[in-house]
């Protein structure tokens, strides 16, 4: 086992304030489709969610009969989640791939980029181990990440992203990213929401890893898996890559 400690989520995942506004700034989940769409596909009954951040991939599974845990380290996050139309029905998990009870699902996933948050190889490869772990002999993981031969980061400031939107129960809330670093394949960026209603400003600054999908697919091999496919996401072509693997016995 590696020698990992579990990061502090970024405030945009973990700041109540932050956390309650994360669906209704970002309302369009049509890029959960795929991912339930393989759920079906692999027959799936059981389903781990890592980074399941305010639920809804988790709530939308356990709908439709599946066994689901959902893990973020993102209390905040899972508060929001817990109050989900079929939250009850749904394991909610404080904590990471590393710090799982004994599982053994049929699926683990890690929806909307999750795996670009572990920005060293150590924390990355501690997670596919603890996603290798919760998985019946045979079980697949399937998650996405942005191309990195698309740089979207270069899209990642004001022009692109400055929004207003008003928030039931919560007033206009304005919000904007600013591109702050890129080292290789580590992009820093901040993101400014500004709380109209009473002037509160937070600020949440996040780093994402853009690994290419050679180091992925040699990382999934590494840890014990076998590389089904790679796939498009079909609501994003050519952005994302999105890996289907099994468990090696
Ligand atoms: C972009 S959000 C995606 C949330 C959710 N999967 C979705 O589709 O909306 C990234 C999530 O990764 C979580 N996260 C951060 N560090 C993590 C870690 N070490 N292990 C698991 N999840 C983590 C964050 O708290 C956040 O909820």
């Amino acid at each position: 086992m590696l020698a990992y400690s579990a990061a502090v989520p970024d405030p945009i995942f973990s700041d109540r304030r932050l956390a309650e506004i994360y669906d209704p700034m970002d309302p369009d989940r049509s890029d959960l489709d795929a991912y339930a769409a393989m759920v079906d596909e692999f027959g799936a009954g059981s389903v781990l969610d890592v980074g399941c951040g305010t639920g809804t991939f988790a709530c939308l599974l356990a709908a439709r009969g599946v066994e689901v845990i959902g893990v973020d380290p993102a209390g905040a996050s899972l508060d929001v989640a817990r109050t989900k139309p079929g939250a009850d029905l749904v394991r909610w998990i404080d904590g990471d791939a590393t710090t799982l009870p004994s599982l053994q699902v049929d699926l683990a996933t890690m929806t909307a980029n999750v795996a670009q948050v572990f920005v060293t190889d150590e924390s990355w490869a501690a997670t596919l181990q603890g996603i290798r772990a919760a998985l019946k002999p045979q079980g697949r993981v399937v998650f996405e990440v942005r191309d990195p031969a698309r740089r979207a980061w270069q899209e990642w400031d004001r022009e692109h992203t400055h929004e207003t939107k008003d928030v039931p129960g919560v007033g206009p809330v304005e919000t904007w990213c600013d591109l702050t670093d890129v080292s290789g394949q580590l992009v820093s960026f901040r993101w400014t929401n500004i709380f109209h209603a009473d002037g509160a400003t937070i600020i949440s600054d996040s780093t994402l890893r853009f690994r290419t999908r050679q180091e992925i697919e040699q990382s999934l091999r590494d840890n014990g898996f076998t590389v089904d496919v790679v796939r498009d996401a079909p609501d994003r072509p050519r952005r994302e890559l999105v890996f289907v693997a099994t468990r090696e016995s």
